[in-house]
This record gives C-alpha cells, structure tokens and sequence, in this order.
C-alpha cells in the first residue's frame, strides 16, 4: 500500500514539474516582436523644419521632431536620411524610403503620383531681395530679373511664371540665398517661415523680404500610392498630437508662438 501512494505522489510530482517545465520553455521561446523601421528621406537645408546644426550630423527641427513623435506613437524605429529635395518622391516610389518629410506642399500634380497625409502646417511663398534694394517691392516687380529659387519646388514653379525673369534653380536654398549674398541674383522665391527663419539667423544683415506672403500652401508627409495605410497610420497619430496639446507643444518650440 505505502509503495503504491508513493508510487503515485512520485508520479504526481513529476506531472507537476512536467507541466511547469512545460510553461517555462513556452516563457523562453516567446521572441520579442521584431522593431519596424520606419525611412525617413528629407531634404535638411531648410530650417527651421529641418537642418543639421553646425558641426552635427544630427537632423533637427519641426519636421524631424514631427516625424520622431508619429514614429514612436506607431511603435517604429525612425530612420532619417538626407537627399536632394527632388529625389524625395523618386526615393518613394522605388521604395528607398517610406516617409519623405521636408516642408513638401501639398499640390494637385504632386498628388498624381504620391499620396499625403493630412496638412500639418500651413506656409506661402514671399520674396526675398538685396537690404539696399529699393526698386523691387513685391512679386510684381520681378519681370526680366534673375531669380534663385531651389529645384523641384513650388518657388520654382512661381519663378518660372515670371515674364522674361532669368531662373538660377540651385541643388538647395542656402545657395539660392547666397547667390542673392552675392549678388548673381536680384531675389529668392522661397517659403515665407523659412526665409524669415533665415533673416532672423543674421541673413537681415544682407537681405529683407518684400511684399506679402503670396499663397497658402499646406504641407503633408509624403508616401508612396499604394501605402495608403501608412498614410491613414499618420493621420492617425498627428490628429492625437493636436489633440493632446503635442503639436502645439512643438509649433512653439520651434516658432516661437502658439498655433493660431
Ligand atoms: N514647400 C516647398 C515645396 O514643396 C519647398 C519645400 C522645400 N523643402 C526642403 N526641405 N528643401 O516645393
């Protein structure tokens, strides 16, 4: 009698360890859920939305926090690489990148090839010319002049309406702005934040903007046609950051006032 209980605890025992043993391979064997990456292609000479700091490699500004939060919110790790501005959309279409953000507007010829998230911040173009100038007023002025604008860009498109205006299109903004430094050109035709952003950094010692802002455009995180459910993931989390105060938090950092 005293064999068979001890038989059948002995038996017991060994089905309890059999079972916890069970559990514990099942615990071990649970891998961690692979990181998503999330390639961020931008265009980083165009502060203060996006720009590296002098002597840094590091991406700063609106759009790289921008994009840094919605990432984290979607559970991605961001990865941000630079290239020139209309490289964005052939980047995305080839699949390079998922995400092109570089204070890209939102236009109907943009569209037929890539898709956008919701608006994100609203901009125009202005004008920009030498401090001394005092012939050119506003955009009106800017027939048979030489303009500098940036490749691929809504200033450019407006430049190129201009009647007999002699168009310089440069790789990135801080040439065109330098052309106009140094006198190659009579005016950049550049989005207002970022001009003004520069006038502010010490560029009001060489030039002034003229006239007023002469559009609205909005901007919008770019993807490629087909990845409409990142776009819809985006959406997703920028419309939580404007709801829990995030955006606002960051419009201020960077521009200095609330939202209006
Ligand atoms: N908003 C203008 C456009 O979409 C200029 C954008 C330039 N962006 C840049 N990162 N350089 O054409």
């Amino acid at each position: 009698m005293k064999k068979i209980v001890f038989l059948l605890m002995s038996v017991l025992m060994l089905l309890a360890l059999a079972v916890a043993g069970c559990g514990g391979t099942k615990e071990e064997s649970k891998e961690a859920e692979p990181v998503k990456l999330l390639r961020v292609g931008t265009e980083p000479a165009f502060a203060p939305f996006e720009f590296q700091k002098e002597g840094s490699a590091e991406f700063t500004g609106f759009d790289m926090d921008l994009i840094r939060a919605i990432g984290t919110k979607l559970g991605y790790k961001v990865e941000i690489s630079s290239m020139g501005f209309d490289a964005l959309i052939p980047a995305l279409n080839s699949g390079n990148i998922d995400v092109a953000i570089a204070g890209m507007s939102i236009t109907d010829e943009r569209k037929k090839v890539i898709v956008f998230s919701d608006p994100y911040y609203t901009s125009g173009l202005i004008v920009m010319v030498k401090k001394d100038d005092a012939a050119i007023k506003s955009f009106n002025d800017l027939k048979g002049k030489r303009i500098a604008v940036q490749i691929g860009t809504t200033g450019a498109n407006k430049a190129a309406e201009i009647p007999n205006a002699q168009v310089t299109a440069f790789n990135d903004n801080t040439a065109a702005a330098m052309e106009l430094k140094n006198g190659g050109a009579d005016a950049v035709i550049n989005d207002s934040p970022v001009l003004k952003y520069y006038l502010q950094q010490g560029g009001s010692a060489d030039a002034k903007i003229v006239g007023e802002v002469m559009n609205s455009e909005d901007y919008g995180i770019a993807v490629k046609k087909g990845n409409e459910k990142l776009a819809a993931e985006i959406n997703k989390a920028l419309a939580e950051m404007k709801q829990n105060g995030e955006y606002a938090q960051l419009y201020k950092t960077w521009f200095g006032e609330e939202k209006k």
